[in-house]
């Protein structure tokens, strides 16, 4: 077993929402968190603050590392050139995002989205008092893609920000150039900020790559807020570092005059060194979770192909999040999400809380060992076998 990967027994140790929600007799593949240990450079960075109890206020000068390590990060991996200067630290992309939806946009103004979608960008929109602008993502036969017509048509008048998942939570597509291409038009033809969640841009697998949108071109760049942070490809959600960054001068002083700066709050320490340590010095770690994780994505498009051919499903491209339709199973329960839980104990995302069309599906997280995960399987197949012979 590769040295990253945790048993169940040392998961269930953890005190996360992942493991101990849906209690014992559950197999959680839900949340978006892994069942892995995190990259030494990490624990070495927490070890060192725990030690020295070193728990006062951060440094000005370590937040600017942050700023400068993302910098240096975006430049090595995608050839993007991201300004530090225009760089704020937040304590998670949610609140990046709430707060840019609030600082450019008025309360009723559109926010579009490419359903389906991670759901707080739902209750991100509708918790700030804006609409919900959908534009439904369209099956190619071989992936689900963007519909830059339908863009065009669901932009109104009062939409003012386009929220995108780059790259796509839960499709797990990561978007083509052209793709990109066509959503920057939309917002330069139709003055739309954008604000680009990019998350999952180290969870890339080969054949694809991550194309940020900050780096599409001036006229769109200058248009784009990015949100990103080591969380997802590092394992250390709860340790709370992100970071925000304005394609503009103009974006950011604009973003500055609405958002009070205390608003903001200030961000956790360990969470500063951990992301330093992280970005600096995981991608070895990284390297060889992500052969794991395309191990696995393979096993599940492997299950569907040969024992579940009545889900509809494309391997994702990016993200350790499958993306099944059981619209073709014919379930029994009001949604797969119930069926599943209660006839296999697996625990999956709802996919109706992904926006309308989602309801027929699941979310699954294969980010675990290769046995849980053939666990996962083996009970979602025998339950689907079961529902069947009744
Ligand atoms: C697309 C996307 N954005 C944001 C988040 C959460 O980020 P944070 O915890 O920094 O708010 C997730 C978590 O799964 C995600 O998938």
């Amino acid at each position: 077993m590769e040295p990253f990967v945790l048993p169940a027994n040392a998961m269930r140790a953890r005190r996360g929402i992942k493991w101990r929600r849906y209690g014992d007799a559950v197999l959680p593949a839900f949340i978006a968190d892994m069942d892995f240990a995190v990259a030494e450079p990490v624990q070495r960075a927490v070890r060192r603050i725990v030690d020295q109890q070193d728990y006062g206020y951060a440094h000005r000068e370590d937040r600017d590392r942050v700023e400068a390590a993302f910098a240096e990060r975006m430049r090595e991996r995608f050839g993007w050139e991201a300004s530090p200067e225009r760089t704020l630290l937040i304590t998670d992309l949610l609140q990046g995002i709430a707060a840019a939806v609030v600082a450019f946009s008025e309360p009723g103004d559109g926010v579009v989205v490419q359903t389906p979608i991670y759901p707080p960008f739902l209750s991100g929109i509708d918790g700030t008092g804006r609409r919900r602008v959908l534009n439904p993502m369209v099956d190619s036969g071989s992936r689900l893609v963007v519909d830059s017509d339908g863009l065009r048509r669901v932009v109104d008048e009062r939409t003012r920000v386009l929220l995108l998942c780059n790259p796509h939570n839960p499709s797990g597509r990561a978007f083509e150039r052209e793709e990109l291409d066509a959503i920057g038009s939309v917002a330069f033809e139709r003055d739309l900020v954008i604000v680009s969640d990019e998350i999952h841009c180290d969870l890339v697998y080969p054949g694809a790559q991550h194309i940020p949108t900050g780096s599409l071109g001036r006229e769109v760049a200058a248009r784009t807020v990015t949100v990103n942070s080591a969380t997802k490809g590092f394992n250390i959600a709860g340790l709370r570092c992100a970071v925000m960054h304005f394609g503009s001068d103009e974006l950011q002083e604009r973003f500055r005059r609405a958002i009070p700066e205390r608003l903001l709050g200030g961000v956790n320490a360990i969470g500063i060194d951990a992301t330093i340590a992280a970005w600096r010095h995981g991608q070895p770690w990284l390297d060889q979770v992500m052969g794991r994780l395309r191990a696995n994505r393979d096993r599940v498009a492997a299950w569907v192909a040969e024992a579940v051919p009545a889900i509809h499903s494309y391997p994702p491209e990016a993200t350790y999040l499958a993306w099944l339709d059981c619209r073709g199973l014919g379930l029994p329960a009001a949604s797969p999400q119930e069926f599943f839980l209660r006839e296999a104990q697996v625990a999956l995302g709802a996919g109706g809380d992904f926006g309308p069309g989602g309801e027929a599906c699941v979310r699954l997280n294969f980010a675990t060992s290769a046995s849980i995960l053939d666990q996962v399987l083996e009970r979602m197949a025998a339950a689907i076998r079961q529902a069947a012979a009744l």
